[in-house]
């Protein structure tokens, strides 16, 4: 079976989308699908290259990887927001027993990533998903000089610049991968 993983981001100037982007290679790697999906912001531009996510998405998805830009040490509130409108999914429960996981990008390396993954499991606890991180038996996780955390993928730009370091890739292809082989072995058992 090929595991379906919705990897919904919310991204400004690009930075959480290259995340995203490993992310999906690692879940290609192990022969899932990534199926990529942003959300719009009042007064922002929505992407011009992924569909907008819908309450179908999370109904379809075996899996579910979430990221946004580290603001203020939380997540955008354009992601919050979509969060407010999923109830419906959530009486129904269609993402229960999922595996999920999270990743950010900010600008320094001590401004938030980690208060703003771990804010962002709170909405998929909620929603009763299975929350995973990336374990340190990931080379990437000890090593990393720049962003790459056992809550999730992250880049920081003060440390690593406009493009991922090669740790924070291995870190986000790492988690991609972790999250669809675990969807695939749960569906599996189910
Ligand atoms: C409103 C706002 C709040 C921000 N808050 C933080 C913050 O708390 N800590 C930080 O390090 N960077 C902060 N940043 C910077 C972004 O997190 C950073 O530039 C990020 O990489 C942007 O991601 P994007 O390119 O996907 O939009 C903030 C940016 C904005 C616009």
């Amino acid at each position: 079976m090929t595991a379906r993983v919705l990897v919904l981001y919310y991204s400004r100037h690009g930075a959480t989308q290259q995340l995203a982007d490993a992310i999906a290679d690692g879940i290609a790697s192990v022969g899932g699908e990534a199926l990529m999906r942003t959300v719009t912001s009042a007064g922002e531009p929505a992407s011009q290259r992924d569909l907008t996510v819908t309450l179908a998405d999370l109904e379809q998805c075996d899996a579910l990887i979430m990221g946004s830009p580290t603001r203020f040490g939380h997540m955008a509130s354009a992601l919050q927001q979509f969060w407010e409108s999923s109830s419906s999914a959530w009486l129904r429960g269609v993402l229960v027993d999922k595996p999920g996981a999270v990743f950010t990008s900010s600008s320094s390396m001590h401004g938030g990533q980690e208060s703003t993954l771990l804010s962002m499991m709170v909405p998929l606890l909620h929603h009763g998903m299975l929350i995973t991180g990336i374990p340190y038996t990931v080379p990437a996780i000890q090593t990393t000089a720049a962003g790459g955390t056992p809550y999730g993928a992250s880049h920081v730009e003060h440390a690593a610049g406009n493009q991922l370091s090669q740790h924070e890739r291995q870190a986000a292809q790492a988690l991609g991968a972790r999250v669809a082989q675990l969807a695939t072995q749960l569906t599996a058992r189910s």
